[in-house]
């Protein structure tokens, strides 16, 4: 069986940090802006460390300075994700980088990424959703700003509100006006934890925002009393492995604690994150896990099925995809 032909649902992934070097290199090329630094000999992202791995995506990201940009980079992720199988994703997008968190600016941004999806949706069929993300190291007062922003764009494209950045920077609960107002405008709530941070911030993120799902959290399995607690409450972790490995989190595949988590009865799901930044993709994600714990297509079926239940897409478009995960034939 081919894990690329499965179809994949996809919960967790950064538009800009899915970016292509060599469409970030064209247009720093075009805007006479000098990128060279953040590239390797080979012409991937370079980085040492999670720090510096936060540099070179800003960097990155600064040559994205127009709507026009933000629909180009959609269709590139896009495509890209489809041919991965990917069928559902939802994607970070933050207004701090789509018009430095300006409402009617935002608004152009938006709509230009969602025409965008819409467009890659006719071509190959895969559906899009947008998580608008505020920057924890930039603070929160910005984190408010960007909150009103996605409060004020909720609805069918615009479906969820999260928190990325430095873990190290704040606490969670300083963004918790924040995600009071995303949750007031009904949107789904997400939070960064227990990736570079330990336990406790993912016991913050759950009594301080709220939140029904957590990106990575995978520090939870230092703290058996928590792992039970995201068990029993059905928390959804937003798994990303190779980005965990490539960061330095695990020494390798095996070591990951993916699958003790999902033995102790915890959600988990798999993702990219920034998959170029990772030398990563969906299929990659999947076939490593196979080959480190034996995981079989009714494992990653079941892994899909959650990711699709815990989407904060609506219940229409959730019915629809689960229907192409049950029909699929591979
Ligand atoms: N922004 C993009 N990728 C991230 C990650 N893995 N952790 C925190 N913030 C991020
Ligand atoms: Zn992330």
């Amino acid at each position: 069986m081919s894990l690329r032909a499965l179809p994949k649902v996809e919960l967790h992934l950064h538009l800009e940090g899915a970016a292509p070097p060599a469409l970030i290199r064209d247009m720093a090329r075009a805007r006479h802006v000098d990128l060279s630094g953040i590239f390797d000999a080979a012409g991937g992202y370079r980085y040492r460390d999670f720090t510096a791995f936060l540099r070179v995506y800003e960097a990155a990201t600064a040559v994205l300075q127009t709507p026009e940009d933000y629909a180009r980079l959609t269709r590139a992720v896009l495509e890209a994700a489809a041919s991965e199988g990917v069928v559902y994703l939802e994607t970070f997008v933050s207004p701090d980088f789509c018009g430095g968190r300006d409402l009617l600016a935002w608004r152009e941004y938006l709509d230009a990424i969602s025409e965008a999806a819409a467009a890659s949706e006719r071509d190959s069929g895969i559906v899009m959703r947008a998580i608008v993300t505020c920057i924890r190291h930039f603070g929160p007062d910005k984190a408010r700003q960007a909150a009103l922003c996605a409060a004020e764009t909720a609805g069918a494209f615009l479906v969820g509100f999260g928190i990325a950045g430095a873990e190290t920077a704040g606490r969670p609960g300083d963004f918790a006006y924040a995600f009071d107002m995303a949750r007031e405008a009904g949107l789904g709530l997400t939070a960064h934890a227990g990736e570079w941070a330990g336990p406790v911030s993912v016991r913050e993120a759950l009594d301080d925002l709220r939140v029904s799902r957590i990106g990575h959290g995978v520090r939870a399995v230092e703290d058996p009393a928590l792992v039970d607690r995201l068990a029993e409450a059905g928390t959804v972790l937003e798994v990303c492995p190779g980005s965990n490995i490539a960061l330095g989190l695990y020494p390798d595949w095996r070591a990951h604690p993916i699958d003790r988590l999902r033995a102790a009865g915890v959600k988990v799901t798999v993702s990219t994150d920034d998959p170029p930044f990772f030398h990563t993709t969906m299929t990659g994600e999947y076939d490593r896990l196979a080959d480190a714990f034996g995981w079989e297509a009714a494992d990653f079926a079941d892994i899909n099925r959650i990711a699709m239940a815990a989407a904060f897409c609506d219940e229409a478009t959730k019915d629809a995809i689960a229907k192409r995960l049950e029909t699929a034939d591979v």
